[in-house]
């Protein structure tokens, strides 16, 4: 039986690994797959990452060539696990690259951070000493805003605003432009060194005293940025559609795949997945670029349901005879600080990627959202999703099972044009080498 273990963290990474199989009890075999996992020269990089590392994990790191992107061609890396998105991307880019290419506009680049306080004051003087209180912000924090007001970021705005449902609870939401960097140890440090000198201005000002003082909760950023956002187009005419319309004509393709969509926006069992398949992209690009997919998914699915109901980020115009495909997607990323210049993949990904601005990087993260979700779409509505992912999951499936060359050889030519599930695939390849 497993035992509470104390100073694990303490260990060396050969110890560690020992505890493990000790407590786990798993076979001596394991540690080798850890140490095979290993960095041979760069294990450093990536002992600083995170804690208690005892091995690496692998993800393939792929390239989407061909997305024209505001005028300009890209060859988009992307990190993902799942078999057909890259692919997809990649067919959907080259044939957008004949059609006009994806055209985005940045919305906005605005962050938030929230101080979150307990007062029993009337919540409407506090608003109205707004002016002071911004001013009183910006000149706390000249310091650690330094460098940033150099790079056009900083404090921009502040709100104040009482929590629904709850007694003397309250918050000043604080809007900063963070430049190429995704901002998140910037604006916690703002809000750290903001949050006593507000608390105490609210506890020292006359027309502000209330019974009991002011009490400061927490502060950090909000990782909702409705204000930080992308809007990511393409358009053709309907005819030009054809490559993607199967046995259908363009015209009843386009008409199929606006059903779709439609369903997306009103039903949000549809829309989950058809923003997961948006994701596909996103996240594959956020993952390459080292930025944090966690904040990321969490804003972007956040504004999914900013109406109410949780709905399609994507929508489609098909007027005179045009189909116009439009994202609209908040993304915080950044090309500077954190991950993006300390993993040395993330650094290749930047470098692919011509050092884009944190803009452009948005840019194409939401133009590989819009492609996989395209892709995905076009099929669903065409000849369903499964016959485009056969060929790779087949190949997924063969590694699993351990298939050597020839036996993936035979299983390709045998699974051609059939249905491939891992109990077919294991007893087809059961039969082969019997
Ligand atoms: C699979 O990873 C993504 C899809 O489910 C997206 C969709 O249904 O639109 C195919």
């Amino acid at each position: 039986m497993s035992t509470i273990i104390k100073g694990f963290s303490k260990l060396s990474r050969e110890e560690k690994v020992q505890v493990l199989l000790d407590q786990q009890q798993l076979s001596s075999e394991m540690s080798e797959a850890f140490k095979k996992f290993l960095h041979p020269t760069e294990q450093h990089l990536f002992n600083d990452i995170s804690e208690n590392i005892i091995s690496n994990f692998y993800l393939p790191f792929g390239i989407a060539p061909n997305f024209l992107i505001d005028d300009k061609l890209y060859m988009i890396p992307m990190v993902i696990e799942e078999s057909s998105v890259v692919a997809a991307a990649s067919k959907a880019a080259s044939f957008w690259a004949k059609n006009g290419g994806f055209q985005t506009r940045i919305v906005n680049t605005l962050k938030n951070g929230q101080i979150h306080f307990k007062w029993a004051g009337d919540i409407e003087k506090l608003k109205a000493l707004k002016e002071e209180l911004l001013q009183l912000f910006l000149k706390v924090t000249e310091q650690v805003t330094f460098k940033m007001r150099q790079r056009g970021g900083g404090i921009v705005d502040v709100t104040f605003q009482s929590i629904p449902n709850m007694k003397d609870t309250h918050q000043a939401l604080i809007q900063f432009k963070t430049a190429d960097s995704m901002g998140a140890n910037f604006i916690n440090t703002c809000l750290e060194t903001i949050a006593p000198h507000l608390i105490n201005f609210i506890n020292e000002k006359e027309e502000l005293k209330s019974e009991t003082p002011a009490q400061h909760i927490m502060s950090i950023l909000s990782n909702y940025t409705p204000e930080c956002k992308v809007e990511c187009k393409v358009s053709c005419p309907v005819d030009h559609l054809q490559a993607y319309a199967g046995e259908y004509s363009a015209k009843k393709f386009s008409q199929r795949f606006k059903t779709a969509v439609d369903i997306a926006i009103n039903d949000p069992y549809r829309a989950v997945t058809h923003n997961k398949g948006i994701f596909n992209g996103i996240d594959a690009v956020v993952l390459a670029t080292g930025n944090d997919f966690r904040a990321i998914e969490a804003g972007a699915q956040a504004y999914a349901s900013r109406n109410g109901t949780y709905a399609s980020l994507t929508r489609l115009d098909l007027s005179d005879g045009q189909f116009e495909y439009t994202l609209e997607v908040p993304l915080a990323m950044g090309t500077v600080g954190g991950l993006t210049q300390t993993h040395p993949m993330a650094k290749a990904a930047m470098e692919i990627l011509r050092h884009p601005s944190a803009e452009q990087l948005m840019a194409i993260a939401a133009a590989a959202g819009l492609a996989n979700n395209f892709g995905a779409v076009a099929s669903l509505v065409t000849t369903g999703i499964q016959k485009g992912h056969m060929k790779l999951h087949l190949t997924n499936v063969l590694n699993a099972l351990n298939a050597n060359a020839a036996e993936k050889t035979e299983a390709i030519k045998h699974f051609k044009g059939r249905v491939v599930s891992y109990s077919l695939v294991e007893s087809y390849l059961q039969q082969l080498r019997n």
